[in-house]
């Protein structure tokens, strides 16, 4: 698990994925056809008929533009045949003859290892604080209330241990002090102990029955902390942090997979963890949970990675029509053919694990199976909405219908839901595919959700200059050494004070150090990396782009730009200081310098960085003095 792959050195990792061509390892696994530069076959990751899956011979990584999976001949192999990383290593390397050394259990210097940005330290903390809570739950002078709680809940010893169910004991650092060796620092990033005012730290849990979350991969990422009896709050979950994320993690989901040989026919979704550990106890061991949030869209690809039937389990009240309306819409863009949602009311007042404790599995059992299809949900909730015996009533419909039925790929799902919606209308179904091509322009030329993004996306502004030059770096590692030589600019982009401007300053390190740079071995450098599924993403992502030539004077050009920014941010610090007169000689000549220079003023329009105005009263003065 997490922690093995820090002792590879990346080094070797960079040697590897020079000798082995990832095309060779995918080819006996998926078809594959020359399209362009690139490689294309139906991903093996997600249900498709038409190949959205592409492979960079040039690049030596895979992105499938349906789902998004990507990654390099690593990546692939352990998504592929369920391998861990040291494991796949040790494969890629026997099969070219290679040798896979030790540093020992050290952490291995270079890029993207030991910084601030490494998740290994924080990985590692959870996973003690894991064992930790397990262990109070033995061990603990006070454990007989938590384990008291959790019989008088029906939990079994058995399904307590299955889903590892822990005590954070009362107290305020129970575990801060027994993980007294891990810094305080790790400890925040995993969200386990808040910082006081007044300096120090507290346990985050406290008095709570722990339910620790588990990713796709197995590593702990968070945990949620359930009140002994009454009280508020009820839950207590990990907050958002480098490794933990509300909407993508589903609890539950580890422990389904692993049952399951990675593929169950259908996985249930609900709402608490108590319903996935009831629903288990009662062999439906194919529940997951939000973790009190909705279903994003982030957690509806998560799902249809492992299965191709999602049923929605909610209230049947007010709330619970909200909460499925909403999963519908976003299901909607996932909705290939093969795949199915439903949705499944439980009785007032009811939920899984109270229903199936009352009522049995099979009856849990027989209501999934009579979960609502997304059509019949998507039909009735608009039938409920506009009087259909009404020609203004249908065309409300109609037009409604319109806009779902255009968030839907193509294909037969699609077709038919075209269909039912022109039958209610009584309309032609090239009517309603017209008006869904009208919603799905104006969708796109809205800049609205972009189908496929489960976040909002920070509007349409162009990409800051700190990502355009990761991009093309990654388009291109070459393009590194030239920066590198460049006479101060990697101080530069050091002291640059913008988002990732860290990174790029290691990536063009890492870029130029190496002996054979490649977008895959600065892909694999940020592996367990805060950074990495976003460097992955973006690597992926310029497989799309024509990339042929010119791409050096354009990363000279946005090397240039940063260079401007850094000056006029440095520039507005001298400013400030002038105002309050605290500069000194060299920070005055410096200043005046730079004011000089300053007659190449930004673009206001394509500047987020704010402008430099002319010189002010307090910046003459300075001037002349
Ligand atoms: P519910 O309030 O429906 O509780 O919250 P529950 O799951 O039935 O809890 P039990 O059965 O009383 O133990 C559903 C989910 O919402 C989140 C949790 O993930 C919970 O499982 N939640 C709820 C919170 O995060 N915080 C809260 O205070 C309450
Ligand atoms: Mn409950």
């Amino acid at each position: 698990m997490a922690g093995a792959s820090g002792r590879i050195p990346s080094t070797f990792i960079d040697d590897l994925l020079a000798r082995v061509d990832i095309v060779d390892v995918v080819e006996p696994r998926v078809r594959l056809r020359q399209r362009g530069r690139n490689l294309f076959g139906r991903c093996p990751f997600h249900e498709e008929k038409t190949p959205s899956f592409s492979v960079s011979r040039e690049k030596q990584i895979y992105y499938c533009f349906g789902c998004r999976a990507s990654g390099t001949a690593i990546t692939f192999l352990m998504e592929f045949d369920g391998l861990g990383f040291v494991d796949t290593v040790e494969e890629l390397a026997a099969r070219v003859g290679m040798e896979v050394p030790r540093t020992g259990p050290g952490p291995d210097a270079g890029p993207g290892r030991g910084r601030s940005g490494d998740l290994e330290p924080v990985y590692a903390a959870l996973d003690r604080a894991n064992r930790y809570f397990l262990r109070q739950l033995r061990e603990h002078s006070e454990r007989t209330r938590a384990v008291e709680y959790l019989k008088s809940r029906g939990v079994t010893g058995e399904f307590a241990a299955r889903f590892e169910l822990g005590f954070a004991p009362p107290g305020w650092e129970g575990l801060r002090s027994s993980l007294g060796d891990a810094s305080a620092d790790v400890l925040e990033r995993a969200g386990l102990v808040i910082r006081r005012d007044t300096g120090g730290h507290y346990d985050r849990f406290r008095d709570r029955v722990m339910f620790p979350i588990r990713d796709r991969r197995g590593r702990v990422v968070g945990f949620g902390g359930r009140i002994i009896g009454e009280g508020e709050p009820k839950y207590l979950n990990s907050p958002e942090g480098p490794v933990f994320h509300k909407g993508r993690e589903l609890y539950g989901q580890y422990q389904v997979l692993r049952g399951r040989g990675g593929r169950p026919s259908r996985l249930v979704v609900v709402e608490g963890y108590m319903d996935v550990v009831a629903a288990a106890q009662f062999g439906i061991d194919y529940a997951v949970a939000t973790l009190g949030t909705a279903a994003t869209r982030d957690h509806l690809r998560e799902l249809y990675r492992s299965t191709r039937e999602v049923v929605f389990c909610f209230d049947g009240d007010a709330a619970g029509r909200d909460a499925a309306w909403r999963a519908l819409e976003q299901a909607l863009p996932l909705m290939r053919d093969g795949r199915q949602a439903s949705f499944l009311f439980l009785p007032d007042g009811e939920d899984p694990d109270s229903f199936v404790r009352a009522r049995g599995a099979e009856a849990f059992e027989a209501a999934v199976g009579k979960a609502a299809p997304l059509s019949e949900l998507l039909f009735s909730t608009l039938l409920g909405e506009a009087e259909p015996s009404t020609l203004e009533g249908r065309a409300r419909i109609v037009e409604r219908a319109a806009a779902l039925v255009a968030a839907v790929p193509p294909g037969a799902f699609r077709a038919m839901l075209a269909d039912r919606a022109a039958e209610i209308g009584r309309v032609a179904r090239e009517e309603v595919l017209a008006l869904a091509r009208g919603a799905e322009r104006g969708r796109r030329r809205g800049g609205g959700e972009e189908s496929g993004s489960g976040r909002p996306r920070s509007g349409d502004r162009a990409p800051s200059l700190v990502r355009q030059a990761i991009r093309l770096l990654l388009q291109q590692p070459s393009l590194a050494e030239a920066a590198v030589r460049t006479s101060g600019m990697m101080e530069i982009i050091g002291r640059l004070e913008l988002k990732g401007a860290p990174l790029l300053a290691e990536l063009l390190q890492a870029a130029a150090e190496s002996p054979h740079p490649s977008t895959a071995a600065l892909v694999e450098r940020y592996r367990d990396h805060e950074a990495g599924p976003h460097l992955v993403r973006l690597a992926g992502e310029s497989l799309l782009i024509e990339d042929e030539g010119a791409r050096e004077a354009e990363f000279a050009g946005v090397l240039d730009r940063l260079r401007d920014t850094a000056r006029r941010a440095r520039l507005q610090r001298l400013r400030g200081r002038a105002q309050s007169g605290a500069l000194d000689a060299a920070e005055r000549e410096e200043y005046l310098r730079l004011l000089a220079e300053g007659g190449r003023l930004p673009d206001p329009a394509t500047s987020a960085e704010g402008r430099i105005g002319a010189p002010t009263d307090v910046e003459l003065v300075a001037m002349k003095s």
